[in-house]
């Protein structure tokens, strides 16, 4: 489909198709037989990830038939609720996704059950450990247990130390089925507390057995990047520095920290979507063909694009690092008014990085990591700038530039892969024109697409890791970002280095001094 170059379309939301608005999937994408029964606990029950991710995409794979049979959701957490008033607080997580009049909502609602429990105490372990034994009897689920770490980052350590303690984390006489554990990002505060977090859970559970999860590898169009690349003959050869002048990697966002200031007030966006989503995302466009579709295979091929990063150096920090934080704006509040912001915070909301990899097939190339909150735009997408003509022979009609061939691979709100490229303008006198090519997932959905926490917890059940973090990624990618962090955290002119931007902008104007012609190509 070729049409003229329009500009971006409005945002709509992304909502995901009910699984039964689908049309049927395509037989070869859908899963070659039932999961085992499985007992999934849900630790921090009460918390915001559990409510607004976990358990709709729980109910999601249990309205599409992915759930197997027997299971049930166990969710534990201080608060002092039990099974009645637990399902309840679900009841409005799920009620968005489903269809109340079709009983698919409550028969979801009986799997679920609550226990509360301190996470540093043995003895409500030992009471989880018998009420998980009873569960899985009455509930036929056996004892294949999934452990979805949705806690602050200081806990998952106390939590797999005391599941070890009560004989939780690992299959035993007592014990014949599978455990798992899911642990959510952020993987630590930086390479130590990543270390340690990973020594601790390292003592508990095998490497198997740990799904670090980051949701992003789950989305279907980045899981797509490998088949875009790796299953069509014609990309690979021009797929390197010979062809490619320059990668931008955008994930912008409209939505400010909202009631997550807390958290991010000790985060920052490098922490937040640098050291784990973005990155992930130039691995994906950086890495070597496996030689294999297996876990190990492909994380060894992004693990060699973390080892190739161009380490910084403080005065490559200086020139590749732009760091922002949004303003006040028209009714929207800034950053440092939100409840929960220190009015002075240095906490940066916008970020643009400029790194290289240092390898045979990108020598040279720059990949610009983009990523902020309160900017004009939700928009998600990889974008492969090609190099100019060599020669132009229209120079002396239409001057020397020739807009460069993009290749946009889109994430959201657009889930579209397109390329632009140059064809006549109709009409009498020579003219060219920038014309896209689209291939839009949502024109011809025939597979039954999952959303990024139905597809990783999925994938935590079956024991398929290739879309997990591995732990040597992890500290790799600290390692990279630690002199940006050291430089930005403990510099003296720390604030002078952090430039305020305007709500609903692309961020502060400065950055033009990184990428001079942000954000116009690469929209
Ligand atoms: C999360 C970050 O990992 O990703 C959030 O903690 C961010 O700050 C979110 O908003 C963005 O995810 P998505 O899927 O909406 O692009």
């Amino acid at each position: 489909m070729n049409s003229a170059e329009t500009p971006p379309k409005p945002e709509p939301a992304l909502v995901r198709e009910k699984a039964h608005d689908n049309p049927p999937a395509t037989p070869g994408c859908l899963l070659p037989e039932p999961l085992q029964a499985a007992g999934i606990v849900i630790f921090g029950a009460s918390g915001d990830l559990a409510w607004r991710k976990l358990v709709p995409a729980l109910f999601n794979l249990y309205d599409s038939g992915h759930l197997p049979d027997q299971f049930f959701i166990l969710g534990v957490s201080r608060t002092n609720w039990d099974d009645r008033e637990f399902r309840g607080q679900m009841q409005d997580a799920v009620t968005r996704h489903c269809d109340t009049q079709s009983g698919k909502c409550s028969d979801f609602l009986s799997h679920l059950y609550y226990h509360r429990l301190e996470y540093d105490q043995p003895e409500d372990y030992k009471a989880l450990a018998t009420l998980l034994k009873h569960l899985g009897q009455k509930t036929g689920a056996k004892d294949n247990l999934l452990f979805n770490l949705a806690l602050p980052p200081s806990l998952p350590p106390v939590v797999s130390r005391k599941l070890a303690q009560a004989g939780l984390s690992q299959p035993g006489p007592n014990h014949q089925g599978w455990i798992r554990v899911v642990v959510e990002k952020p993987f630590g505060h930086d390479l130590e507390s990543s270390r340690y977090l990973n020594q601790t859970m390292a003592q508990a559970f095998s490497e198997d057995q740990i799904f670090r999860v980051d949701h992003y590898l789950a989305k279907e169009t980045v899981q797509n990047i490998i088949m875009f690349r790796f299953a069509n003959a014609i990309f690979e050869p021009i797929w390197n520095r010979n062809f490619v002048d320059k990668v931008v990697i955008i994930a912008s966002e409209k939505l400010g920290v909202g009631h997550r200031a807390g958290y991010y007030e000790g985060t920052g966006v490098l922490r937040d979507m640098f050291q784990n989503h973005m990155l992930q995302l130039l691995s994906l466009t950086a890495m070597e063909p496996p030689s294999m579709w297996a876990a190990d295979r492909v994380r060894d091929e992004k693990t060699k694009v973390f080892r190739s990063l161009r380490p910084f150096t403080s005065q490559a920090v200086d020139q590749h690092l732009l760091l922002g934080q949004y303003g006040a704006g028209k009714e929207i509040k800034g950053y440092r008014q939100e409840s929960g912001v220190a009015q002075t915070s240095l906490t940066p909301t916008f970020a643009m990085l400029k790194v290289y990899v240092d390898n045979w097939r990108w020598q040279g190339v720059p990949f610009y990591l983009v990523s902020g909150k309160r900017m004009a735009q939700k928009v998600t997408r990889m974008v492969i700038f090609f190099r100019q003509v060599p020669h132009s022979m229209f120079r002396q009609v239409l001057g020397q530039d020739i807009t460069q061939n993009r290749l946009f691979l889109n994430i959201h709100p657009e889930e579209a892969i397109s390329l632009s490229f140059q064809t006549k303008g109709p009409g009498p006198v020579l003219c060219l024109r920038t014309v896209r090519m689209v291939f839009d997932y949502a024109v011809d959905p025939s597979g039954l697409s999952l959303g990024a926490y139905e597809k990783a917890l999925l994938d935590c059940m079956q024991g398929e890791q290739m879309l997990f973090w591995r732990q040597d990624g992890v500290e790799l990618c600290w390692s990279f970002l630690e002199p940006v962090l050291n430089r930005c955290e403990s510099c003296g002119d720390r604030a002078s280095r952090l430039h305020t931007y305007t709500p609903g902008s692309w961020g502060p104007e400065e950055v033009k001094t990184i990428l001079p012609d942000w954000p116009e190509p690469a929209l």
